[in-house]
């Protein structure tokens, strides 16, 4: 199989936060999609967030009612494993973020899905090839790195050192017909393309405040002012969660990051975790950057 026409089944692995919208974006656009967990509540609340998507893009005119009732009959449910690999062209992987599981699951289904199956992994942060040969065909195997899928509709493709050429040339022409851009990595780098950006600029922003340099307020208006953005690094790590922001900061023993995670934590520690808990860095539902005069100082 090298061409996309080919690829007409495809099956998610983890019904979470990632599994299920990657899951109706391909549902959306004519694909036969197989939702895989091992929890059967999964579905329920991927079904549930399903459905809330779907009134978001028939309200923004970006799909059609009729459209939205195409795409649930394309898709199915399952617990069951091999029923789930049986007849798989293209496998998307979005199980919890733990090597010794990712490895787990690519063991699995290495051995149960047909040769024919090209498989991808979804990681946000470990690299692929500590995990390409627990798949059993490395060569078929390839990060296609999602980031909202229908706000942020960018996928990465990095290929791990065995990945062959014409795996890269289908994931683009796969990527492009589920509406996203796609950009290609030309080798395994770590925080594939946007999120090493951006772990930079929130670094540097961490930095400005630590070392006691500005203020999160006046690091967040210079950004908003500048680019002419809705919100600034502080605004986004509120956005990321800041026990997330945490977990990939922590690792780095440098001064800066030391003390840009002993900043998340003092706010961690008193429950503000960001817009999810209602409150960070700002006040949600109108956080202080949201003010006309924000702006202005
Ligand atoms: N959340 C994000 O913003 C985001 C963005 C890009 C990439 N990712 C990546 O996507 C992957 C999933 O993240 P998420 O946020 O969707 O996590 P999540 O916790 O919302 O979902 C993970 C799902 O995996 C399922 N699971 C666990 N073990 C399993 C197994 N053995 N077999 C099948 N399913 C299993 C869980 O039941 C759960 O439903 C991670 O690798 C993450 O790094 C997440």
């Amino acid at each position: 199989m090298k061409e996309l026409k080919d690829i007409k089944n495809i099956l998610i692995i983890g019904s979470g936060t990632l599994g299920l919208r990657i899951a109706l974006a391909n549902a959306l656009n004519g694909y036969k999609v197989t939702i895989y967990d091992i929890r059967e509540e999964a579905f329920e609340q991927a079904k549930r967030i399903q459905g809330d998507l779907i009134k978001m893009l028939i309200k923004a005119g970006t799909i059609s009612e009729n459209d939205s009732e195409k795409a649930l009959q394309n898709q199915s449910f399952t617990t069951d494993a091999k029923l789930a690999a049986s007849d798989t062209d293209l496998v998307s992987e979005s199980v919890t973020e733990d090597l010794e599981l990712k490895k787990k699951v690519w063991a699995q289904f290495g051995k149960l899905c047909p040769e024919k199956t090209i498989f991808t992994t979804n990681t946000s942060s470990l690299l692929p090839s500590k995990y390409a040969e627990a798949t059993g065909r490395p060569e078929r195997f390839c990060a296609l790195h999602f980031h909202d899928v229908f706000y942020a509709n960018v996928v990465d493709i990095m290929p791990n050192p065995q990945t062959e050429p014409w795996i890269i040339d289908l994931l683009k022409a796969y990527g492009e017909s589920i509406q996203q851009t796609v950009v290609i990595m030309k080798r395994e780098s770590p925080g594939y393309i946007f999120n090493a950006m951006l772990i930079s600029v929130l670094g540097a922003a961490g930095a400005l405040v630590t070392f006691d340099v500005a203020s999160i307020e006046d690091v967040d208006r210079s950004w908003m002012g500048n680019f002419k953005m809705l919100s600034g690094p502080f605004g986004i790590l509120d956005e990321i969660g800041l026990d997330t922001a945490w977990h990939i900061v922590h690792v780095f023993k440098d001064e800066k990051s030391k003390r840009f995670s002993k900043l998340l934590d003092s706010y961690i520690q008193q429950g503000k975790l960001g817009r999810k808990v209602g409150e960070g860095f700002y006040k949600y539902p109108k956080p202080r950057f949201n003010d006309e005069d924000f702006i202005k100082g």
